[in-house]
């Protein structure tokens, strides 16, 4: 695996106001993979992909992106370098239809196309049946395609997606699973956060676990067998 990684994150540390929450994280993803990011609540995973946008407080260590340092950067910067972040909270506009929410976001700078709409409703038939659905209407699950969606509209390659899977039906969970292969096809990075163990295990080629802060445990996929019994203690799987 030589090259430049896609992201590379040495001994990062941030802050929300005077609460330390990342006490020196390091991961390294490189181009095409799948990387799950597992742990407890408050372990720290959001506050990870937040400390990589630079959207905590204050942040020490090194973020690279696409070789690229970026921990002195600000977030508009960092997301013209062609990373896409998708927060829990997705963000739909709601009073906008959803194909009006998928025209909405810019083209980045990096020179990568974004997906055309075309496209996105191949990948989302159900978007398409809904283009002139008001954000609102949409279901749980047809608002975090739409989210996803959006991202993969500015031309962003690397993708950091929070919990996308969160309290979604089954079916809309397969349709989520299929999609990140779908995306891992085409070349795409992929940083997930999950909860959703049984849903990130057949999808991730490397696994990084979080406790406190830190990365406390890291594998491939072709280690996970051994790994369950550890990975039970951790995160009770
Ligand atoms: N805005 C904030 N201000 C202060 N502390 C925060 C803030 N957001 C999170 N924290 C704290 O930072 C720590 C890490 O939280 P984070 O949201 O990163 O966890 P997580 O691994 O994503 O877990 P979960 O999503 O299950 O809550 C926790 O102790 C949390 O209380
Ligand atoms: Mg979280």
């Amino acid at each position: 695996m030589a090259g430049t990684p896609a992201l590379e994150i040495r001994n990062l540390e941030a802050w929300y106001g005077e609460s330390h929450v990342l006490h020196g994280v390091d991961m390294v993803v490189q181009p095409g993979e799948v990387v799950t990011l597992l742990g407890r609540n408050g372990a720290g995973r959001t506050s990870t992909m937040r400390a990589i946008m630079g959207l905590t407080g204050a942040r020490k260590g090194s973020v690279k992106i696409h070789g690229v340092e970026t921990i002195h950067l600000p977030t508009h910067r960092i997301a013209h370098l062609g990373l896409g972040y998708c927060p829990e909270e997705r963000g739909i506009f709601s009073s906008l239809s959803c194909e009006e929410n998928l025209m909405l976001p810019p083209v980045l700078k990096t020179g990568s196309q974004g997906m055309s709409i075309d496209e996105i409703y191949a990948m989302f038939p159900n978007l398409a049946e809904r283009k002139n659905s008001q954000g609102t209407r949409l279901s749980g699950g047809e608002q975090q395609m739409l989210a996803v969606a959006r991202i993969l509209r500015t031309g962003a390659k690397l993708l950091l997606l929070d919990e996308i899977s969160e309290g979604l039906a089954p079916v809309i969970v397969q349709a989520l699973a299929r999609m990140i292969i779908t995306l891992r096809e085409k070349g795409y990075t992929v940083v997930m956060v999950e909860q959703n163990f049984r849903f990130a295990a057949p999808l991730a080629d490397r696994f990084y676990v979080m406790e406190h802060g830190q990365i406390a445990l890291q594998f491939g996929a072709d280690e996970l067998e051994a790994k369950m019994p550890v990975l039970n203690q951790l995160l009770g799987v």
